[in-house]
């Protein structure tokens, strides 16, 4: 459970925003004054920090600079009125992941928060390298011992230190986000902030505004000034993930970023330079987009210098076995069900099948094989019905249908029916309705708990409970 820390000296306020976060499933403490709230900053573990601007004592401003020298990597949300949002604004400048304005709207304000605590996540858990599947606790792990994945490791080690740009390539699924978050975590701004921008999930209107930033009045609804993530970012690393979907315009400023280290918000005047280091990864085809004149060839020469390339699945076959196991004890812990185990015959066709889904799809297709075990090892069947369902439980795409269900529940039946049949078929509706209301909402858990009629704390269980991810990029292998 995530908590909460909300620094503001209105009682009132305190209260409202107390009972409305608790009943969302956070965890809150509460502080009336900065120096109080540095306090608890110190002594509790936190995941974020709400913080209002304006405080009797040691004001917002100050109690942001303290906490964030304190704690670098602790997300800060800030609170403001309209018309006093230049102390904001400063402060995002200084790296306070974001600021809401005052009367809040509570759906946008759920948003920013869950945005915050994944930031503050990418962050602060680490990623193990070449991990022994079993032994690295909860923590993330890049799987694999192979000569291709010894390679990714020994390039990880190799560009980590440096500040060079790094563009991370690979077919879908096959770890790139992971291994830019290995690097952060082995960088010399592995202090500093990470921040994430996927660039085909924000519209493309609003992604040049949200890397740049823009001026009041830059265009229609620019009522104040905003800092981009860039800027925001500053000391620290930008990943730009699915760069490929990049549009051109915005193509330019990032090159122009790479090579004077400097941008310019929208409707601004002013230079300003940031030193920011940049990861980038895409799944498409960069040559084919080159020339079809997709992309710009000068930014793709100034990133293709360090690339660093994801090996598909198929092309080490000796890790199957690895991450089988791996994904077995992890996702067996996180669902509370004892590891079934795996047959021989069962690993057999793993170690056989083409994974066009790459790391991805192995993971989701042992995850399936839990939901529905009944406590004997993984067998053959257990697979093929996994893989043949195609279910992406992940992406949330494309779900078996009517009579894949139908075929399901038939084989469960004549198989002799168990204990838990009833239990586990309604499991895999529920995953199967909470992912399609997950890909509809674009994975925005407080519009997909509404439509579902759920309150949002049980929605948040039910992920949980059937390791349901939204991603929402789109998936492409040109
Ligand atoms: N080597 C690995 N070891 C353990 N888990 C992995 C490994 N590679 C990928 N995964 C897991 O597979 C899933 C997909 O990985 P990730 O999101 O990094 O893929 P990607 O290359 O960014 O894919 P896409 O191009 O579709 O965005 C994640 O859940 C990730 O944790
Ligand atoms: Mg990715």
């Amino acid at each position: 459970m995530s908590t909460i820390l909300i620094i503001d000296d209105d009682d009132q306020l305190r209260k409202s925003f107390e009972k409305l976060l608790s009943a969302e499933g956070y965890d809150i403490r509460c502080a009336a004054s900065g120096e109080a709230g540095l306090k608890l900053v110190e002594t509790e573990s936190l995941d974020l920090v709400v913080l209002d601007m304006r405080l009797p004592g040691m004001n917002g401003l100050e109690t942001f600079e303290a906490i964030h020298a304190i704690e670098p990597k602790l997300p800060v949300i800030i609170m403001t009125a309209y018309g006093t949002t230049e102390t904001a604004i400063e402060a995002t400048k200084l790296g306070a992941f974001d600021y809401i304005l005052k009367p809040f709207d509570i759906p946008d304000m759920l948003v920013v928060i869950e945005e915050a605590l994944e930031a503050g996540r990418f962050m602060r858990s680490p990623v193990d390298m070449n991990a022994v599947p079993g032994q690295q606790g909860v923590r993330e792990a890049i799987i694999g011992r192979s000569k291709p994945m010894q390679d990714v490791y020994k390039a990880i080690g190799r560009v980590s230190s440096t500040d060079a740009t790094v563009l991370i390539r690979g077919e879908s699924g096959t770890g790139k986000e992971l291994v830019a978050r290995a690097i952060y975590q082995h960088s010399l701004r592995n202090d500093k902030p990470f921040l994430v921008i996927n660039c085909v999930a924000i519209p493309e209107n609003l992604l040049e505004s949200e890397l740049f930033g823009y001026e009041r009045g830059a265009f229609t609804g620019a009522s104040h000034r905003r800092v981009g993530k860039i800027e925001q970012a500053n000391g620290g690393t930008v990943f730009l993930d699915e760069i490929g979907d990049m549009p051109s315009s915005i193509q330019a400023k990032i090159l122009r970023l790479l090579q004077e280290k400097s941008i310019e918000r929208l409707g601004g005047r002013d230079t300003i330079s940031v030193d920011v280091r940049i990861l980038a990864a895409t799944n498409r085809n960069l040559e084919k987009a080159l020339a079809e004149g997709r992309f710009r060839e000068d930014l793709y020469y100034r990133l293709k210098v360090v690339t660093l390339w994801l090996p598909p699945l198929r092309e080490r076959r000796d890790d199957i076995e690895l991450l089988t196991r791996y994904f077995l004890s992890r996702y067996s812990r996180e669902m509370g069900v004892d590891n079934p185990g795996i047959t021989a015959e069962a690993l057999q066709i793993l170690r056989q099948y083409p994974w066009p889904g790459n790391v991805r799809e192995l993971g989701n297709c042992i995850q399936k094989t839990l939901i529905f075990n009944r406590g004997a090892p993984i067998s053959p069947e257990d697979i093929n019905q996994a893989i043949s369902g195609q279910g992406n439980v992940e992406g949330g795409g494309a779900f078996a249908g009517d009579e894949g269900v139908q075929q399901w529940i038939v084989n469960a039946l004549t198989a002799g029916g168990s204990d838990n049949l009833f239990e586990s078929c309604m499991d895999r509706f529920a995953s199967m309705l909470i992912s399609e209301a997950l890909r509809i909402t674009g994975g925005n858990r407080s519009r997909a708990a509404k439509l579902l009629g759920l309150s949002r704390p049980t929605l948040h269980s039910k992920i949980e409970k059937y390791h349901l991810k939204f991603e929402t990029s789109v998936k492409e292998t040109s």
